[in-house]
């Protein structure tokens, strides 16, 4: 049976679009694959973005982080949920993957050139990156890979270090596949910026952990479509983010209905931001008290993660010990 590999970044709060793009795909494939998909709280991933991971907060956002993951449906009593640098397998294997992989193709991955054009002096571990999100997936041989379409080239790339790996040293890694949610692709920012992400910010997010009051300010402001000036004139759903947002979190027939009176102006923005925010409220609802159960019971999340990484080290030990052997390194 192959395994499920994914990981998320403790680089703010988790949003809307980690949670449709990926975590709800995590909560589908753990029901399938139980303890052998795991799912990692990637720190190491969260240090290349400086800005991002001042140490007075990394370890509250990494706890914050499983905290979230729980709350959503995730039962690391079923799943390996842990933390990257509990596992010190990723490192050593990613510098064995840094090894194999030239610069170029590296420097060509168009998250690495989007941060590095806001950064004076670039980390070298901005670049090294997907390289260890290679290793993270390959050190558990993971085949299934659910994350959002913005990761794609980086599973691209995983695949080729692993054709390569197995070329230079014999069959050893699968080449693993990106398993998207089709209707959550790209979630738009509440900003109306591209996409939404947790390095822009709050502006562009809408956290599934935020107070409701804060996410109806954010929607209540959010652009729609910027045709519609008056409320009596007609509107183009499908330039709307509100309307993209409904389709995550409305009933079919509220999607139906807001389709059809926006087109004729039936219903004016603030109505349909008001309709929106009850399947917000809904949804995110359950998901809020459950982290505050959670976040109660602190000794309950670190035990799961002590545990999570007890159990990723027992998959990842013995397949380390193999490329060892096979990149040709001394053993006495
Ligand atoms: P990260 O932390 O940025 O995001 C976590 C997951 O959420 C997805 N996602 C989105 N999906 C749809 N719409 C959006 N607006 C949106 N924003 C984020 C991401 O695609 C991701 O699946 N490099 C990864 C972390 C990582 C990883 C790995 C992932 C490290 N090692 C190994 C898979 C396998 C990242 O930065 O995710």
């Amino acid at each position: 049976m192959s395994r499920v590999f994914s990981g998320i970044q403790p680089t703010g709060e988790p949003h809307i679009g980690n949670y449709f793009g990926a975590m709800r795909n995590y909560v589908r494939l753990g029901e399938q694959y139980g303890k052998q998909s795991l799912y990692c709280v990637v720190d190491l991933h969260a240090i290349t973005n400086p800005a991002a991971s001042d140490p007075r907060y990394l370890a509250a956002r990494t706890f914050d982080m499983a905290v979230a993951n729980f709350a959503v449906g995730l039962d690391p009593s079923q799943v390996t949920f842990f933390v990257q640098s509990h596992v010190p397998e990723h490192q050593e294997l990613a510098w064995i993957f840094t090894c194999l992989t030239p610069v170029g193709e590296l420097e060509r991955m168009t998250q690495y050139k989007d941060k590095t054009a806001q950064l004076e002096s670039v980390p070298a571990g901005l670049l090294m990156y997907p390289a260890l999100m290679a290793a993270d997936i390959l050190l558990y041989k993971a085949g299934v890979v659910p994350v959002g379409e913005d990761q794609t080239q980086h599973i691209e790339l995983t695949r080729e270090i692993a054709r390569k790996f197995n070329h230079h040293f014999g069959e050893t890694f699968p080449e693993p596949q990106a398993v998207y949610n089709k209707e959550a692709l790209r979630i738009p920012g509440v900003d109306g910026h591209g996409k939404m992400s947790k390095s822009k910010g709050e502006t562009s997010t809408l956290g599934i952990l935020e107070p409701l009051d804060s996410v109806w300010q954010k929607l209540r402001v959010a652009p729609t479509d910027p045709a519609r000036v008056r409320r009596t004139d007609p509107g183009n759903p499908d330039v709307c983010l509100i309307f993209d947002y409904h389709k995550l979190f409305s009933d079919l027939p509220t999607i139906e209905l807001v389709n059809v009176e926006c087109r004729r102006a039936g219903i004016g923005c603030v109505d349909c931001k008001k309709k929106l925010m009850e399947g917000v409220t809904a949804h995110l609802t359950p998901i809020q008290e459950r982290a505050e159960e959670l976040r109660a019971d602190p000794s309950y999340v670190r035990d799961a993660l002590a545990q999570g990484a007890q159990e990723a080290r027992a998959i990842a030990a013995p397949v380390m010990e193999e490329v060892r052997e096979k990149v040709g390194f001394l053993k006495v």
